[in-house]
């Protein structure tokens, strides 16, 4: 968020008066406050109060954490370089699977003994673990020393709970989790970990509830941003310098589903995803479009002629298909059938040449026999994907399929896991390969110091590494793929002037 905006938000606020109401102009009222302490803070431990936010998860978590980190500059804390030099350090936690779990557990038991030689340190935990009971409860028990957890339907509330929890009588911590809410807020300070591209929530939350997944139980049921605001957040970035902006929703299908039942949008903001992607595209400078996650049940034929049609939206589909078992695809919930996958991955190849596709894919979910494990290798074979996120089933406490009685034995599981890695490393390198010596155009996104070459992502997500000036970062250039090492490219840059 721009400097000088802020400070004239800021200039209009009394904060001798009783807070606002209103969203998010309460929000800024709290942060005034905390500004007005930072000096006294930054007197009292000697320094400039820093802050460390650490992001576990999706890119719904990546964006909240921009969110976190645009309120804790506003308050006047700077960026520390990692823990062990914050502050204040955040953790805001996943819980998609366990091992990301027992991930945030140890490190926040190291926390634990950075505050034993810091006691003035503030730990807060947020995200996706926090709206699970179980851990509150944990946190409470074994991790007194945090300072405040909260969720993800209140994470808009941040500067209001941090308040309330520099402003507590004792060293408990301050627990704020809300079970649910059908509130939005937005227009709050953000700070964006790239100045050239950035997310944008379209929607929050899932209806879809497939039996693995412990998303729609913490956060919650579908709520879709008005289009409006949506092009209005996209502007604003595309005049700070933003050329490529990826839409989040958990099932960016279903955008707008809900807005059909309600009375309080404009008919005119009724938008269904495809007819937002036309929106969001015509925003002059916007030069690239990604969006993550469509869900293959509703994946229109309208949105692929989108994507075909339009030049800004990049020739990309990540279509999570988890199984290629029509029979486990039922116990997931997930509302198609192998042929139908297969299906769909023809007319996306079909009507957008040179689409690139990647998928996600569980292991071992519960009942899974070989016969049902062959079906995934053989849509892996079949669809080709250029690259493909795979996990080992991992059982989430409160999802129905956690209290299915056929669990799959764990040395079973992580030996279908390697031979899935195996083939799908097979698959994508051979289709990688075949790009070698076209010329693309990538987003330079990273400076390697350390190898004096530019990292750009193409169109189809795709990795280059090539020489280059840094001044080229942000930029979007002409490359000559050379040589491709698996899961990346190395090659030149055409246009240096
Ligand atoms: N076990 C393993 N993988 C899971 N995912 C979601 N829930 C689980 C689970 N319980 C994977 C799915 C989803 C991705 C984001 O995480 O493949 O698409
Ligand atoms: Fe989870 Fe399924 Fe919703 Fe994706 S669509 S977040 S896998 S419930």
């Amino acid at each position: 968020m721009n400097q000088d905006y802020l400070e004239e938000l800021f200039s209009k606020i009394d904060i001798t008066l009783p807070a606002p109401e209103r969203e998010p102009e309460r929000q800024y009222y709290f942060m005034k406050k905390l500004r007005s302490g930072i000096k006294e803070l930054s007197e009292r431990i000697g320094h400039t109060p820093a802050y460390h936010v650490e992001t576990f998860g999706c890119q719904m978590n990546a964006k909240d954490s921009e969110k976190l980190s645009g309120i804790m500059s506003a308050i006047g804390f700077i960026e520390a370089t990692g823990e062990k030099s914050a502050d204040f350090v955040i953790y805001n936690t996943c819980t998609v699977r366990e091992n990301a779990n027992l991930k945030v557990y140890g490190r926040v038991g190291f926390l634990g003994n950075l505050k034993k030689k810091n006691p003035n340190m503030l730990i807060a935990l947020c995200g996706c673990m926090m709206q699970e009971e179980h851990v509150v409860e944990k946190i409470r028990t074994s991790y007194g020393f945090v300072d405040l957890v909260f969720g993800t339907h209140n994470l808009y509330m941040f500067a209001e709970l941090l308040y309330e929890c520099l402003n507590r009588k004792d060293r408990k911590p301050l627990v704020r989790v809300l079970a649910a809410s059908d509130k939005i807020v937005e227009n709050l300070p953000s700070e964006q970990k790239f100045s050239f591209k950035a997310g944008v929530n379209i929607s929050y939350g899932c209806n879809n509830f497939c039996t693995y997944c412990i998303v729609p139980y913490v956060r919650g049921r579908e709520k879709s941003r008005r289009p409006d605001e949506i092009v209005a957040e996209v502007k604003r970035l595309v005049n700070n310098g933003v050329k490529e902006v990826m839409l989040l929703g958990q099932n960016v299908n279903s955008y707008g589903n809900d807005f059909r039942k309600s009375s309080d949008i404009p008919e005119e903001c009724k938008k269904d995803f495809p007819e937002l992607l036309k929106m969001v595209s015509e925003v002059p400078g916007l030069m690239r479009i990604r969006f993550m996650t469509p869900h293959p049940k509703d994946l229109s034929d309208k949105l692929i002629e989108e994507i075909a049609n339009n030049p800004k939206v990049c020739k990309h589909v990540h279509l999570p298909m988890q199984s290629g078992s029509s029979r486990i695809l039922q116990k997931m919930n997930r509302h198609y059938t192998k042929e139908d996958y297969l299906d769909l991955v023809k007319k996306i190849k079909d009507k957008i040449p040179g689409a690139a596709l990647t998928t996600d894919i569980i292991v071992g979910f519960p009942g899974e026999t070989e016969e049902d494990f062959e079906d995934t290798l053989d849509v892996v074979r079949q669809a080709v994907f250029s690259s493909a996120y795979t996990f080992q089933y991992s059982k989430r406490t409160g999802t129905p399929a956690a209290s299915y009685p056929d669990q799959v034995p764990e040395n079973v599981v992580s030996e279908r896991f390697d031979r899935l890695l195996a083939l799908i490393h097979e698959t994508s390198e051979k289709l990688a390969d075949k790009a070698v010596g076209s010329t693309v155009d990538v987003l330079v996104e990273e400076i390697n110091e350390s190898k004096d070459t530019l990292t750009g992502r193409m169109d189809n997500n795709m990795l280059v590494h090539f020489k280059g000036e840094n001044r080229l970062l942000g930029c979007i250039v002409k490359v000559k793929l050379e040589e491709c090492k698996g899961f990346y490219y190395t090659g030149s840059v055409l246009n240096l002037d």
